[in-house]
């Protein structure tokens, strides 16, 4: 039997350093458990400042470091969108915010940091102003939240 992807959206402020991230963390992820097939992933930001430019070098660089593979090219969300994703990721509350005054579902758009056992804010913090060891702490979040996401969605495709 073959069944739809899973369509998958990682969101932030300027999709240049945490939803690349998350994107790239998730892809790699799905791939070492052999379900790289079941989804189609993207990532955006809720603005545009940086629409067509890789993700920060300091997120390709932590990515590098622990073998991810960035491919994002940044892009803005648009509220025409909103149907074309089954669960959509933001990575702090009010990109979640902004994502629900665009016309996206409550119920589709969820807290990244949910899916991240023993979470200890509901908050990604945005790296782009601080220092490297930002950087390495959002991966290692990401890291734990996309684990526990893909358990979450490989049971329910497994269903
Ligand atoms: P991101 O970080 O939302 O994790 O991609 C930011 C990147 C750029 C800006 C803000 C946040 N900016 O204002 O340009």
């Amino acid at each position: 039997m073959t069944t739809e992807p899973t369509r998958v959206l990682f969101v932030c402020l300027g999709n240049i350093c945490r939803s690349p991230l998350a994107e790239g963390i998730f892809l790699h992820l799905a791939s070492q458990r052999g379900a790289l097939d079941r989804f189609h992933v993207d990532s955006a930001g809720t603005g545009g400042w940086h629409a067509g430019n890789p993700a920060d070098p300091r997120s390709i660089a932590v990515a590098k470091q622990h073998g991810v593979h960035l491919p994002s090219r940044a892009r803005q969300v648009r509220g025409s969108e909103a149907d074309q994703w089954d669960i959509v990721l933001a990575m702090d509350a009010q990109n979640r915010a902004d994502l629900i005054e665009l016309g996206f579902d409550s119920n589709v758009v969820k807290l990244m940091r949910g899916f991240e056992p023993a979470a200890d804010d509901t908050d990604v913090p945005d790296p782009y102003y601080g220092g490297d060891d930002g950087f390495e702490n959002v991966y290692r979040m990401l890291l734990a939240a996309c684990d526990g996401l893909l358990d979450q969605l490989v049971q329910n495709t497994d269903d």
